[in-house]
């Protein structure tokens, strides 16, 4: 079998340890070819591929980013895609792709799979938000580099008596700034999920200053959204890619703390470093497994499929059943990272 394997959206921790075990699991255990496609739909389009053998992916577990490259390609581009799919696929020469990649890349990768492509999906995000999976990797190694951003705040919001904001990534979901501010302990968690009161926040500080405590540190997560009838804001506006601008909301938050309650604040917006460098063991171990069960997939004809964390297994959904819906953070998993300001 001649498999292609791409990786397309935004980067993030663990795309290398896939395309490493994809590369093992189909060379030593099947005897295929690996080609590697370039910078994602992109590169399908374009029919830039490269073989890939052991050698190509020795060394490559626990560096971050993509050896393959990748890109966010416009929706009309890969309407266009798909239209050539069967075209593409029979000037690759291959018999399956297995695509990698978000909600945007899976979607996609449904589509073509409708066209008659051989597709098997692996979910990939650190915003940990696709429907069917318990997890996806690179959310780990984010949540890390969160914990981190929280604990270091704390020291120096301490000394400075200040508040200190810290925006995470998370679109529409908040599962970064949630587990980021639970582990690293901040005394107020900001999601998309529960739209929120700018007068209430500003009060559980006043009250938290007002029984002594010399500082705040608040985990909000970028996506996060007043509730109708309070504080305007607007997040930005769509980009070419079809996806909705984000930044701005940590920094309107501090400069309200500031303006309501006269204390400092300082926003901290941690941006791209939450995407960069090594995987943690935990999210190598995800990408190894995805990478595993995708050439096993793809052998057994199961196509128009992703691999999921399903409790400990790693089981293989229809594509439709994740196509247009996002994995929320449940009222539940809100509640039990509540903690008094
Ligand atoms: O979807 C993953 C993600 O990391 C989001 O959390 C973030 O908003 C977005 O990608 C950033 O995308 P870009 O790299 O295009 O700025």
């Amino acid at each position: 079998m001649r498999i292609g394997v791409l990786t397309s959206g935004g980067d993030c921790p663990g795309l290398n340890a896939v395309i490493r075990s994809v590369v093992h699991r189909a060379v030593t255990g099947y005897r295929d070819s690996v080609v590697g496609i370039q910078d994602g739909y992109r590169g399908l389009l374009e029919g830039e591929v490269r073989p890939l053998g052991l050698a190509d992916v020795h060394g490559i577990l626990g560096r971050g980013g993509t050896v393959l490259g990748s890109a966010r390609v416009e929706p009309a581009r890969v309407r266009e895609a798909v239209e050539r799919s069967a075209e593409l696929a029979s000037g690759l020469g291959i018999d399956a792709l297995i695509a990698i990649g978000g909600d945007g890349t899976l979607t996609a990768a449904h589509l073509f799979s409708q066209a008659g492509l051989p597709v098997v999906g692996v979910p990939k995000t650190i915003d940990n938000d696709v429907e069917g999976t318990d997890a996806t990797f690179g959310h780990d190694t984010a949540v890390s580099v969160g914990t981190e951003a929280v604990d270091r705040l704390k020291t120096t919001a301490e000394s400075h008596q200040r508040v200190m904001v810290v925006e995470l990534m998370g679109r529409h979901t908040g599962w970064i700034a949630l587990h980021a501010g639970m582990a690293g302990g901040a005394h107020g968690i900001v999601i998309p999920e529960r739209p929120f009161d700018m007068e209430e926040v500003c009060r559980l500080i006043d009250a938290r200053f007002a029984r002594g405590k010399k500082f705040t540190v608040l985990a909000v997560a970028e996506g996060a959204t007043p509730a109708p009838g309070t504080m305007e804001f607007r997040h930005g506006g769509i980009d070419v890619y079809g996806h909705q601008r984000f930044g701005g909301i940590g920094h309107r938050l501090a400069a309200e703390v500031e303006r309501w309650l006269g204390k400092e604040a300082r926003p901290v917006v941690l941006g791209h470093v939450q995407r960069g460098g090594a995987p943690t063991a935990l999210d190598r171990v995800l990408a190894t497994r995805f990478g595993w069960h995708a050439v096993e997939a793809a052998h057994a004809g199961v196509f128009g499929h992703f691999t999921a964390l399903r409790r400990t297994r790693i089981e293989l959904l229809p594509l439709a059943e994740m196509v247009g819906r996002l994995r929320t953070v449940p009222p539940d998993q809100w509640a039990e990272a509540r903690v008094v300001l």
